[in-house]
């Protein structure tokens, strides 16, 4: 039997990266996956990798940091598949500009940052908690970061939207356990996705983080397990946790090798 048989997941930011390894394993297992992103061509693209397995999934395009535009996806969502069982909460941005000084912040890096990595979580939630009260429960998996926890190298507004999507976590878990909904975190260290792409480093440095990394960066395949486990009924046991996916990064005891 299928892990996610029959059930229907929505994955935000399934044009890419980790949400993209999540909507193929997560189809491959049984599920409808509604691919939501602002990226209408590489949104496509996962469709059309999944169909090609004989996967059944589907694109909308949203943009989540908008409430017409979630509540615009969400109902297309209910249109095509008639329930919503897993909402996997995955969008992020981690934009360069936000790596300077807290000083140095510009208000709309700050904005657009919370806006799509953190209100999205409100949003998304808002609009898909309503449909799984319908059908009696479901699994909302959200997205954190090493940065919530440890100065990794990542910006300002970023680690404080990582930061309250945890704390987040740990609230919707608990008013929402009387629906039978329940809602964990995946908090990834260093992923090999395209948002890691641009970032360089020298010889030195490289090899401070390869040690620290013990067993490598995670390949998005690797993560994409783990929310399948929080997706499925194998993790019924588990709701306000945040899962370390992090190859060992955090437990580390770090060198202030990024100042
Ligand atoms: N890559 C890492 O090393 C790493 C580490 C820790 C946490 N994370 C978190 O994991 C999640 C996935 O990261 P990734 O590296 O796979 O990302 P990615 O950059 O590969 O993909 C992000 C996707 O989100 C989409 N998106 C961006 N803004 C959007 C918006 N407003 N509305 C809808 N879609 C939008 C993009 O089009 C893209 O398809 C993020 O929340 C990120 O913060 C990543």
């Amino acid at each position: 039997m299928k892990r996610l048989q029959g059930r229907v997941a929505v994955i935000t930011g399934a044009g890419s990266g980790m949400g993209r390894a999540a909507a193929v394993l997560f189809t491959r297992e049984g599920a409808n996956v509604v691919v939501a992103d602002i990226d209408e061509k590489n949104g496509n693209e996962t469709v059309d990798i999944v169909r090609e397995e004989g996967g059944e999934s589907t694109f909308a395009r949203v943009d989540v940091s908008d409430a017409k535009s979630v509540e615009g996806m969400v109902s297309s969502a209910v249109e095509r598949y008639g329930r919503i069982d897993v909402l996997y909460n995955n969008v992020g941005i981690a934009p360069v500009e936000d790596t300077v000084l807290p000083h140095e912040i510009e208000e709309e890096t700050w904005d657009r940052v919370i806006g799509i990595n953190l209100k999205s979580v409100f949003l998304c939630s808002k609009y898909v908690i309503p449909e799984m009260m319908k059908t009696g429960g479901g699994k909302i998996i959200n997205t954190s970061s090493s940065a919530a926890r440890i100065w990794d190298g990542s910006g300002f507004s970023y680690t404080a939207s990582k930061g309250g999507v945890e704390s987040l976590t740990r609230l919707m878990a608990s008013r929402l356990a009387q629906f039978s909904i329940r809602v964990n975190a995946i908090s990834p260290g260093w992923a090999k996705t395209p948002m890691n792409a641009g970032i360089t480093m020298d010889e030195e440095l490289k090899g401070q983080f390869d040690r620290m990394l013990l067993f490598g960066m995670q390949e998005p395949e690797d993560v994409a397990k783990v929310a399948l486990f929080l997706a499925s009924d194998d993790s019924n046991a588990l709701t306000g946790a945040v899962l370390a996916v992090d190859n060992g990064f955090t437990a580390f005891k770090l060198p202030q090798i990024f100042l």
